[in-house]
């Protein structure tokens, strides 16, 4: 099975467009998201409607946690609590009931799928836990392979049942050992804070176990236009380009 696996999108239609014209490119089997498919960015309900059409499989992130629960909006700082604001106000009943049947994680041919912290925090940011914290976690998973999402950035933590070790995740292909286990830090289609503004996503081959990073470039100045038109805080067009 070839996956492609996105997180983090955030509103943004041009870099999940062309994102999903690269990933055409490749023939995948199956698209999985990491969720925080919305929120930030100008164009959430685009963007669901292109989730949809693409059959792409969801986890809940932050941002639609708080499109399912007003209390959750105040997890935010006051700018994200707007822009969340902005989000909810344009999503279509079809796209805010599609949110609330997002699950926590997906478990699919033994890899987890999360958007903060395995096994199944939308909240939690991996930099949160301490590395004795971690190694718990992933001791306790079933699975030897978890992507996540939600600190935008990329990263490619091992775990070999003692020891936990950090590294960065390298453009291009890696081949992943079958004796250890791995947590994906998957970086970000539409909101990238990897200090490179262009889109990522991976593919992973279940057969080869091969995985791939990709950058995809992007109209970001369309999309900060759009934002600083919408009425969106400012800072996250800033944060595009
Ligand atoms: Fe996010």
């Amino acid at each position: 099975m070839f996956i492609a696996v996105l997180a983090d999108i955030h509103g943004n239609l041009e870099a999940f467009r062309d994102v999903l014209a690269r990933i055409r490119t490749r023939k995948v089997d199956r698209i999985f998201s990491l969720g925080d498919n919305v929120g930030y960015g100008p164009d959430p309900e685009a963007v669901m409607e292109l989730i949809r059409k693409n059959t792409i499989e969801s986890v809940l992130g932050n941002h639609e946690k708080a499109m399912n629960e007003e209390s959750f909006i105040s997890w935010f700082n006051p700018l994200a609590q707007k822009a969340v604001r902005y989000t909810r106000d344009h999503l279509s009943d079809q796209s805010l009931l599609a949110i609330k049947d997002y699950p926590k994680s997906r478990v699919f041919e033994k890899i987890r799928f999360v958007h903060g912290a395995p096994p199944s925090s939308p909240v939690l940011y991996l930099f949160q836990l301490t590395d004795d914290k971690l190694a718990k976690r992933l001791h306790a998973m079933d699975e030897s392979l978890c992507f996540a999402g939600h600190t935008h950035d990329l990263g490619l933590i091992t775990y070999d049942g003692t020891h936990l070790v950090h590294s960065t995740l390298p453009f291009g292909e890696t081949r992943l050992d079958p004796d250890l286990k791995y947590l994906i830090n998957v970086g970000s289609v539409g909101q990238p804070r990897d200090g490179d503004n262009r889109a990522k996503y991976v593919l992973y081959d279940t057969r080869t176990r091969i995985l791939t990073l990709e950058a995809v470039p992007y109209d970001n100045r369309t999309t900060a236009d759009k934002i600083i038109k919408a009425g969106i805080p400012e800072q996250y067009a800033q944060k595009l380009l």
